[in-house]
């Protein structure tokens, strides 16, 4: 039986991820997982509910029935649209508080895991590489100085109409590298076999393109 493939992009925030990581799969045709969506709505859905980001154990049953669709670009969380709500800072903030704990990190493996079928998957997030999809094809690990991030950050934010300082930008980075990379579970780190590509003095486009050389490599070295 063939496997389906996979490219896994991982790394800090605002490297670039999503964005390359959605035209890597436009490009190839291949279906897309943001996976930093599912913890952002189980940190949305817990704060609509109450329920406290230190409750491990409700928190693992919130993630593992999280009535989620991911339509046409949009987010929805048992039915309503909350793709802006879900990308807001503070939601950020939530989703790596509870990512440290490995029950939610468990209860949200085999939705993750649902998201490979054919043609291929792009799938994007901190432990893609390292804990959901080992055997990927090819595995890149995104980053970026956190200057060149918060500023990404910035201008994102700025063209929402949301006003933030780039020095709390720089401070909220830094906090949430810290998290991810230090916590037990899962930590962000760049997966064996991972190829390290920095994004800060690349567009897009140059990211996108060298995603998808790297990826047509990989292709060519494993014969399918
Ligand atoms: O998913 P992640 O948090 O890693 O980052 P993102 O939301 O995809 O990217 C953050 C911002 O950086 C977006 O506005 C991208 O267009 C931009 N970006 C960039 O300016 N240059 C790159 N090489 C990659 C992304
Ligand atoms: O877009 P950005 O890089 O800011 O964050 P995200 O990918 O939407 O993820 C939000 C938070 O979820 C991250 O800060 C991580 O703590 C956590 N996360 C994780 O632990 N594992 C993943 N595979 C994806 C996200």
């Amino acid at each position: 039986m063939l496997t389906v493939p996979v490219i896994t992009i991982d790394g800090p925030t605002a490297s670039g991820k999503g964005t390359v990581a959605h035209r890597v799969a436009k490009h190839l045709g291949f279906h897309y997982l943001d996976s930093g969506a599912l913890y952002r709505l189980t940190a949305l859905s817990a704060a609509q509910q109450g329920i406290s980001l230190e409750d491990e154990a409700a928190l693992a049953d919130l993630a593992r029935v999280l009535p989620c669709q991911f339509v046409k670009g949009h987010v929805l969380l048992d039915g309503e649209d909350v793709t802006d709500a879900v990308r807001a800072e503070e939601i950020g903030v939530a989703a790596s508080k509870l990512a440290v704990l490995p029950k939610v990190r468990q209860a949200l493996f085999d939705l993750q895991v649902a998201f490979r079928f054919a043609p291929g998957l792009v799938a994007d997030g901190r432990d893609m590489g390292t804990v959901i999809f080992p055997d990927a094809l090819q595995k890149v690990y995104l980053t970026a100085s956190v200057e060149a991030r918060a500023g990404r950050r910035y201008k994102q934010l700025k063209e929402k109409g949301i006003s933030a300082t780039m020095e709390d930008l720089v401070k909220d980075l830094a906090e949430r590298d810290a998290r991810d990379i230090a916590r037990t579970a899962a930590p962000l780190k760049p997966a064996p076999g991972a190829v390290i590509l920095d994004t800060s003095e690349l567009t897009v486009d140059e990211s996108v393109h060298a995603v998808l050389a790297l990826y047509a490599d990989a292709v060519k070295l494993s014969n399918i």
